[in-house]
């Protein structure tokens, strides 16, 4: 998922051409004579070749930063016919999060997820259909249900480190991304696939992930052959899911994966999931939960390795926890892994795998200022949450750009302190993110294994962020040595 030089030159004639379509709407277009406070500054004029410059020369943060140092708050970007509405900081960040779907929503920005999630589920049906399936998907996924992975999602844990030898040098970047799919495959999809088609699962879902390009977000169903691959392996992998649902359904077995889950669903109507539902609904989820945990889970890595005082605080914990109660791991024993689970929310506050939320405002609305200053944003912007910058205010965070995870511990608790909409990297309100849970629970898996089994080193440069990414995670490779070193009781 990434951009090439062919991408952007073909993403800058898209972008003439639809200037020049859209300032033909505009000029026919009335103004929304509802605003009547003022709108939000407008970068424009010279302000606008500075920011052109500026995302030539500096990372995503450092230039939305910068607007908002400038223009305060609440402000547009209107760029070749297209108005960009940030919003900036918690005090005007409600509507976004918490506003009715028919008055903010994803709008048409979704659509090209059609054809790689399927025209059954998500943007391809109606929001009705749309709501009871994104509550199969968060039943799957809720606390109480997680507490039967746990074993299976260790078990995978243990094997892959297993194959490690006493000692090494490894790029934890392909370990991650490996051992999650593994993890997924086992516990999203269940052991069929994990155990007797894992490599053709793989393959057939890198296709679909390859699918998604810059030419296929505006062009989603033209015949290129990144899209022909993506929709030939959509087809393989709905045949293989169908295979195995219908298996258990002729022989009755009953599995305690996600996959099941999603079988066992019922819309308000009685009617069961289809298998082409279903299949939609996991690659949904493995889209969703595979660049987010895999970056999350390497930050987490090389901010621990990076900072001797968290990684012995985190290393103390897990002893605490052996002595208390030997090797066994739970739900309840990852409950207790307060130190580390600020370990990995300080991670994601700095390196949010979304580091900026889109929606379209489908009406008008007013937000106000910390300032006290009211504007009207009008219907049709597109409106914009950045959490890499929320993420990182001054008068929320104490020395934001430090690794701090005592920051959300007792007597401090920033983003609480700071109030809702604070700390944003799982999103919030109507859209936040029904993985969160599970996410938390496979990244404390793998690093309170890592560390109860391993003295370990980030032995290459602390990485980078990789803006040309979709989901901008770090750059390059992260070098860890590592040597067998067992906690006991
Ligand atoms: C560290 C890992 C993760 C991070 C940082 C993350 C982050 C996010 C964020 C920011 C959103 C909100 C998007 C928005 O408001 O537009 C979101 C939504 C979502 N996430 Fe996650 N996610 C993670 C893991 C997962 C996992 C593991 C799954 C599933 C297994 C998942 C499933 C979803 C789904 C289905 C939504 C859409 C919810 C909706 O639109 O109602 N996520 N995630």
């Amino acid at each position: 998922m990434e951009f090439t030089s062919g991408d952007v030159w073909f993403a800058v004639a898209v972008l003439l051409i639809a200037t020049v379509v859209t300032k033909i709407a505009i000029a026919r277009a009335t103004v929304d004579p509802t605003c009547t406070r003022p709108l939000p500054p407008v970068v424009k004029g010279v302000a606008l070749l500075g920011l052109l410059h500026a995302l030539v020369t500096k990372d995503l943060p450092t230039v939305i930063h910068d607007l908002y140092e400038k223009f305060g708050s609440v402000f547009t970007v209107s760029l070749l016919g297209q108005k960009v509405t940030f919003l900036v900081g918690p005090e005007v960040s409600a509507h976004f999060f918490k506003g009715l779907e028919s008055e903010i929503n994803i709008g048409n920005l979704l659509n090209f997820t059609v054809p790689i999630f399927g025209q059954e589920v998500g943007y391809g049906v109606d929001l009705a259909t749309r709501n009871e399936q994104a509550r199969f998907c968060l039943d799957a996924l809720k606390p109480s249900k997680l507490r039967s992975h746990v074993d299976p999602m260790l078990q995978e844990v243990e094997e892959y480190f297993a194959k490690w030898g006493q000692h090494g040098i490894v790029d934890l970047k392909h370990e991650f991304e490996v051992l999650l799919m593994l993890i997924s495959s086992r516990v999203l999809l269940g052991k069929e696939v994990r155990e007797k088609m894992f490599d053709e699962f793989c393959t057939l879902f890198g296709q679909i992930e390859n699918g998604v390009n810059l030419v296929s977000v505006f062009f989603p169903y033209i015949p290129i052959p990144s899209n022909q691959r993506r929709d030939r392996a959509r087809v393989k992998l709905t045949q293989i899911l169908s295979e195995v649902v219908s298996s258990r359904k002729s022989s009755g077995r009953v599995e305690e994966d996600t996959l099941q889950r999603l079988i066992d669903s019922r819309y308000k109507d009685g009617r069961s999931t289809t298998e082409a539902e279903i299949t939609g609904m996991i690659i949904g989820m493995l889209f969703a939960g595979k660049h987010t945990s895999s970056h999350t889970t390497i930050w987490t890595g090389a901010c621990l390795l990076n900072s001797p005082k968290f990684l012995a605080a985190a290393v103390e914990e897990q002893k605490e926890l052996v002595v208390k109660y030997k090797d066994q791991i739970d739900y309840n024993t990852l409950a207790e892994m307060d130190a580390l689970h600020c370990c990995i929310k300080e991670a994601l506050r700095m390196h949010p795998p979304s580091p900026v939320l889109v929606r379209k405002a489908q009406k008008q609305f007013t937000v106000k200022t910390k300032e006290g200053n009211e504007y009207d944003i009008p219907r049709g912007h597109t409106i914009a949450s950045p959490t890499i910058v929320n993420n990182n205010m001054h008068y929320i965070y104490k020395e934001p750009q430090v690794y701090d995870p005592d920051r959300f511990g007792p007597g401090r608790e920033e983003d609480i302190v700071g109030g809702k909409f604070s700390y944003t990297s799982f999103g919030s309100g109507r859209h936040a993110c029904i993985g969160e849970s599970y996410a938390y629970m496979q990244i404390k898996l793998i690093w309170s294994h890592l560390l109860r089994n391993f003295e370990l080193e980030l032995v290459s440069p602390f990485p980078r962020t990789d803006w040309n990414k979709i989901v901008p995670g770090p750059q390059g490779k992260v070098m860890v040595s590592y040597k067998r070193s067992r906690m006991s009781a």
